[in-house]
């Protein structure tokens, strides 16, 4: 069997961990001879492929990003993307191919699948917002970078008697502000799933002024003001329509600052919280993904992606996850608020 392997979307930590499983399994267990496309589903329409062996991916399980490069690329929205994906997988002989991405490129994974060509999943992304899976390779690091972030920042905030704006990835869930902002002890955290209201979020630092000398305060950087508020949201967004980095936090540090008096400073965290080394946690998660990847390539349980679920790993139909988004869950938002 021959199978085809890619990683689309934004880089994160624990690709290499995931390639590396399926290479290793799938040439020892399965006999399988492994192909890599380089630049996510592009490499696929444009025929970029590398053989890859054991000894290619020897190391790579605690290096960041993806040895095969990413893209945000989708072939359903590209002029005869489909059809050349398809031209590729005849040219190449390929029995299979294993696409690893977040919500995006699994979405175009399982419009290629359902095109004819055999596809499975393996969920990634530091948003941690596929659904079916209780977690997606990445996110555990970015919440530990996350975390560590916030431990930092205490100490100037206790230091200089300051309020600490941190501004951290999401553009439309709040699961790294929300899990590192418990896990950091945050005073105040906005996310996207529950619209902030600037004023009452000002009277609730002044309160806690009344008895300590600082807050910090983690923001997902696509959190929205609630309905009726004074508050310009178009500068906070690109032509797309998504958040631009940072201005959330600025302008949420800005209006503290107004509100309350007390001097107010913000750190963006940005791309940080993608790179470097996986925590053990998404090495296992990767390379457990990995595997259930090619275990079911070679049982032929095409259209489907692993996931997650409590203990055990399962393979879903991509149709679980077309089109929804994982939100993060009002018991965690009320954790966060609640302390
Ligand atoms: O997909 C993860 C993510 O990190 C988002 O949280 C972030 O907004 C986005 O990617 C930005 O990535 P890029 O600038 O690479 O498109």
């Amino acid at each position: 069997m021959r199978v085809g392997i890619l990683t689309g979307g934004g880089d994160c930590p624990g690709l290499n961990a995931a390639i590396r499983a399926v290479v290793k399994r799938g040439t020892a267990e399965h006999g399988m001879s492994i192909v890599g496309f380089r630049n996510g589903w592009q490499g696929v329409i444009d025929g970029d492929a590398v053989p890859l062996t054991r000894d290619d991916v020897s190391g790579i399980l605690v290096h960041g990003g993806t040895m095969l490069g990413t893209a945000r690329c989708h072939p359903h929205k590209v002029d005869g993307g489909i059809e050349a994906v398809q031209q590729t997988v005849a040219d190449e002989k390929l029995d299979a191919l294993i696409c690893i991405g977040g919500d995006g490129t699994l979405r175009a994974a399982s419009k290629v699948n359902k095109s004819g060509v055999p596809v499975i999943g393996i969920p990634k992304t530091i948003d941690n917002d596929v659904v079916g899976t209780d977690a997606s390779i990445g996110f555990d690091t970015a919440v530990t970078i996350a975390t560590e972030a916030i431990d930092r920042l205490h100490s100037t905030a206790e230091s200089h008697n300051r309020v600490m704006v941190v501004e951290l990835m999401g553009r439309h869930c709040g699961w790294i502000a929300v899990t590192a902002g418990i896990a950091g002890g945050a005073d105040i955290v906005l996310a996207p799933e529950s619209p902030f209201d600037i004023e009452q979020i000002g009277r609730k630092i002044r309160h806690r002024h009344r008895y300590k000398n600082f807050s910090i305060v983690a923001v997902a950087e696509g959190a929205v003001p609630a309905e009726g508020s004074a508050w310009d949201a178009s500068e906070t967004l690109d032509e797309k329509g998504n958040p631009i980095a940072g201005q959330v936090g600025m302008q949420v540090t800005r209006a503290i600052e107004r509100i309350t008096g007390f001097p107010s400073r913000l750190t963006t965290l940005g791309y940080v919280q993608r790179g470097g080394v996986p925590t053990a946690a998404d090495r296992l998660l990767a390379t457990r993904f990995g595997v259930a990847a090619i275990d079911a390539a070679a049982e032929g349980n095409f259209g489907t992606y692993s996931a997650l679920r409590g203990e055990h790993i399962e393979m879903l139909d991509f149709d679980v996850m077309a089109g929804k988004t994982k939100y993060v869950p009002n018991e965690l938002l009320q954790t966060a608020w609640g302390l």
